[in-house]
């Protein structure tokens, strides 16, 4: 028996009952479905259009269902298709006549949706709180560390020194935009579709607005047939998700790179490390692989919702109720991303000794001798030039920069005197880039203050 079924002469094949549901996946949103029900009930009553003895009714059943789901004590039916039908014929049950005047003005398309949204906006609320929680982490472990300085990169090679602060307050600004893309997906989930019933509207005196104000919606949407076919909220928010999700791998990238021998800049703490069966000696980054492995599911989870709604007509199509599941794997995996990069960056040891060692090789300061040529009055193309002879003289005898002799220099450019060796000098490279967002400790002790307000103005 379904709640739908009175046109019909035979039952659903036993093998659709579990392909057509959505409740394994819905019964998730059981909350946000009685609240829309309360909602929905309360309006009828206040219309006039269900008495308020009825809805009185409805409420008390309405909180008995939650109650017994919250406690585990409902059974499920796979053949009431999904909450919204589990919760309805169970209210039937419950409380009789009532029960069956609660879908007045309604359909499961407007209240899919609005479940959808309200499911949306608590994952958005939640994730921004674990974005916030790694942004403190990366912010404090940043102010545990002034004055480490470790090669900068590019393609990977050593370019200029930075300070690790700086480094580390890099992944905290990605983390803040994430925090905004998220709060963009609650904003546009923030508008009611309840009231849109089927796809057209409904007759009865329906107060759209009362059930909007009632559910904690900025608004209602005003066109039926968008409220009950659109997702772009839950595009929005899995894209917010996606590109979190490739900060966090680029960030667990670094980490890999980082513990690797090869680098020895840092030490994941035991409790985010893993051994390996077979080689004793193994202390493996595991979770920072895996980390940067989920991302690839959170991307398929957009990549399939973009699909799913690609080419769908006007209005409601079962198509959408392939919707949710990519909604609620995508805010777990990265909810429990965040928590874990969270405990590793708080838990990790920086090695600031090996970074500053690995200063000693790739000629950072290679830009800084030409600066210095610059400030004696070169052109900087001469002065590039210069020094690149320079580093060629250095690979050929396998030494640095800091290796040749002022007689060296003076062979290359007559220029450079006895103040070269201060110009190179590696904490002085560092404290000379003093431009706004740059490496020098004034310019990032600038930048943290910026990135406290940035985590209280949330
Ligand atoms: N379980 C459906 C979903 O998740 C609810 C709406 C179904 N509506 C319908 N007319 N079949 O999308």
């Amino acid at each position: 028996m379904a709640l739908w079924d009175g046109r019909f002469e035979t039952g659903a094949a036993a093998e659709t009952w579990e392909f057509g549901a959505s409740l394994p996946v819905d019964c998730e949103l059981y909350q946000e479905d009685i609240a829309g029900s309360r909602a929905h009930a309360a309006m009828l009553a206040a219309q006039g259009i269900i008495s308020e003895e009825d809805a009185a009714q409805i409420k008390t059943g309405l909180d008995s269902i939650e109650a017994d789901i919250a406690t585990g004590s409902f059974d499920f039916d796979i053949r009431d298709e999904d909450i919204h039908m589990a919760v309805e014929a169970e209210l039937i049950r419950r409380v009789g006549e009532p029960g069956a005047r609660l879908h007045t003005g309604r359909s499961r398309n407007d209240q899919v949706a609005t479940d959808t949204r309200l499911g949306a906006k608590k994952l958005a609320r939640a994730l921004m709180e674990d974005v916030l929680e790694l942004q403190r982490s990366l912010l404090s472990a940043a102010e545990q560390h002034p004055g480490v300085i470790l090669p900068g990169c590019t393609h990977l090679q050593h370019a200029q020194p930075v300070l690790l602060s700086h480094h580390l307050l890099a992944y905290f600004w990605m983390l803040s935009r994430d925090f905004q893309r998220l709060n963009a997906a609650y904003d546009a989930a923030n508008r009611s579709p309840l009231g849109s019933a089927a796809l057209a509207g409904t007759g009865y005196p329906i107060d759209r607005r009362m059930t909007a104000y009632e559910l904690g919606f900025a608004d209602v949407i005003p066109n039926s047939l968008d409220a009950v076919s659109d997702r772009d909220f839950l595009l929005d928010l899995s894209y917010a998700g996606s590109v979190c999700a490739m900060h966090l791998s680029r960030l667990a990238e670094e980490i890999v790179l980082w513990s690797s021998p090869e680098f020895g800049y840092l030490t994941l703490s035991d409790a985010y490390a893993t051994g390996s069966s077979i080689m004793p000696q193994k202390k493996n980054p595991d979770f920072a692989e895996l980390v940067r492995g989920k991302t690839g599911r959170v991307y398929g989870n957009l990549m399939q919702l973009l699909v799913t709604m690609k080419g769908l007509p006007l209005a409601y199509n079962k198509d959408l109720q392939e919707d949710k599941e990519g909604m609620f794997d995508t805010a777990r995996t990265l909810s429990m991303c965040l928590s874990v990069m969270s405990g590793m960056i708080t838990t990790a040891q920086f090695n600031a000794d090996a970074m500053r060692a690995a200063c000693s090789k790739g000629y950072l300061a290679a830009t800084d001798a030409a600066d210095y040529l610059v400030r004696k009055g070169m052109a900087f193309r001469d002065a590039h030039a210069v020094v690149g002879r320079l580093v060629l003289l250095c690979e050929h005898r396998g030494c640095e920069l800091s290796d040749l002799s002022l007689a060296d220099l003076r062979g290359e450019c007559e220029l450079f005197a006895d103040d070269i060796a201060g110009a190179l000098d590696l904490d002085r490279v560092v404290a000379a880039r003093t431009s706004e967002g740059g490496t020098a400790p004034t310019a990032v002790e600038h930048q943290m203050r910026l990135a406290r307000t940035d985590i209280v103005m949330g």
